[in-house]
């Protein structure tokens, strides 16, 4: 069994002027459908990740995709990336600057 992803929703000032309360809404309840015991995959919001002029962000831990400008028509393909381990959504990838990327990994990967 592959490991539980977790996702993470931005809900920075910035994401949330662009819709990521009702984004996070949305992909939670797509991926209820899918995954109703969260075995593959759970959703929470995450304060700001510093790259808030890209929102809306997304990130993906372990697999380390940090989506940005995220709308409502990439979920179904984010939501397959989760639950069918599909392919990364590479079109949403890499707008962040590469340092913003890093501190946030070592933020999440940290076990604290
Ligand atoms: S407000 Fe979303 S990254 Fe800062």
């Amino acid at each position: 069994m592959s490991e539980q992803k977790l996702v993470y929703v931005c809900e920075g000032g910035d994401c949330s002027e662009k819709g990521s309360g009702d984004l996070h809404d949305n992909l939670k309840e797509m991926l209820q459908a899918k995954d109703p015991s969260e075995e593959k995959v759970r959703v929470r919001r995450y304060p700001c990740f510093g790259g808030c002029e890209c929102g809306i962000n997304v990130t993906v831990w372990p697999d380390r995709l940090f989506y940005s400008e995220v709308t409502e028509a990439d979920l179904p393909e984010i939501v397959d990336q989760l639950v069918a381990d599909g392919p990364a959504v590479e079109r949403l990838c890499n707008k962040v600057q590469p340092d913003v990327e890093e501190m946030v990994w070592s933020l999440l990967d940290s076990p604290y």
